[in-house]
């Protein structure tokens, strides 16, 4: 049974089918009616543990235990993240949504500039034109490419004061393989949780993040617009994709060039180690 959900504080976790409580560190508080149990320890008996990382201020569970830890491997991405101080900011609005696509059609529409201009082009193309994108470092759990801004965008506030003239005027977009995208700009982040239903239907937890005090600008409030605006843009033509993903109309075809199509490449191509590793 799922012990708890949603958000709040709590003492003890009650778990809402037998009313088992456990404390915060995971040890059974009490368990009704149990004492007549023989043989059974109370003492012994704690909920399951795993290792956790938190990096970005995202906790990320290592559900396997065998696998080496996450930060490491993504060291070679923090020096374009870190002036933008995301683990400092918060969500200042979540929300669920299903798309009719195969979550990696996601993930690579993400990760790709290539259609900005032309999907977006009365959302981002004023705002991340194609043509600026530009193809950052890539590594075993992640790819990145950072989207310059027009040059007649005015300037995005609040932003943190140590950004770089050029982290002002842009957003850096990671994919933490296989399902966790983020795009940092300088005072709004979203990032999306992919967790796939069936092969042709993912869920997605959206949500944009802020600096503190920020919630209630203007600013805000036009990202938050805006991020709706291009999801519905994607939403649209991700399941027009889908409803074409036959693999009698798959030719062998061409990717587009390294600052748009290499990161498709990278997640591809780890993909497939994936695969055939597993
Ligand atoms: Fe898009």
């Amino acid at each position: 049974m799922t012990l708890v959900d949603g958000r709040g504080k709590a003492s003890l976790l009650t778990c809402p089918y037998h009313a088992w409580s456990y404390q915060l560190d995971g040890q059974l508080f009490k368990a009704p009616c149990m004492d007549a149990v023989e043989g059974f320890d109370p003492t012994v008996c704690a909920l399951p543990e795993f290792k956790l990382e938190v990096w970005l201020g995202f906790m990320f569970v290592n559900i396997s235990g065998v696998v080496a830890p996450l930060a490491p491997k993504l060291a070679d991405v923090e020096p374009f993240l870190k002036n933008y101080n995301a683990e400092d900011r918060h969500s200042t609005q979540t929300w669920h949504e299903e798309w009719q696509t195969n979550w990696k059609a996601l993930v690579e529409n993400f990760m790709e500039g290539y259609h900005l201009s032309v999907t977006h082009a009365t959302t981002l193309d004023w705002i991340t034109p194609t043509e600026l994108c530009e193809k950052l470092t890539a590594g075993d759990v992640f790819t990145a490419y950072r989207s310059n801004y027009s040059p007649s965008l005015p300037q995005r506030l609040p932003f943190p004061v140590d950004l770089t003239p050029k982290e002002q005027r842009s957003s850096v977009l990671v994919n933490v393989y296989p399902n966790f995208v983020i795009t940092v700009g300088p005072n709004c982040a979203v990032f999306l949780i992919l967790l796939p239903v069936r092969v042709e239907s993912v869920v997605i937890r959206m949500s944009v993040l802020v600096q503190d005090g920020a919630d209630d600008l203007a600013e805000t409030k036009g990202y938050i617009d805006l991020a709706h605006a291009f999801n519905a843009e994607d939403k649209a033509t991700l399941e027009a994709i889908q409803r074409n993903a036959k693999p009698s109309f798959h030719p062998i075809a061409h990717l587009a060039p390294e600052a748009f199509g290499g990161l498709i490449w990278d997640f591809t191509r780890q993909m497939t180690r994936l695969l055939i590793n597993n």
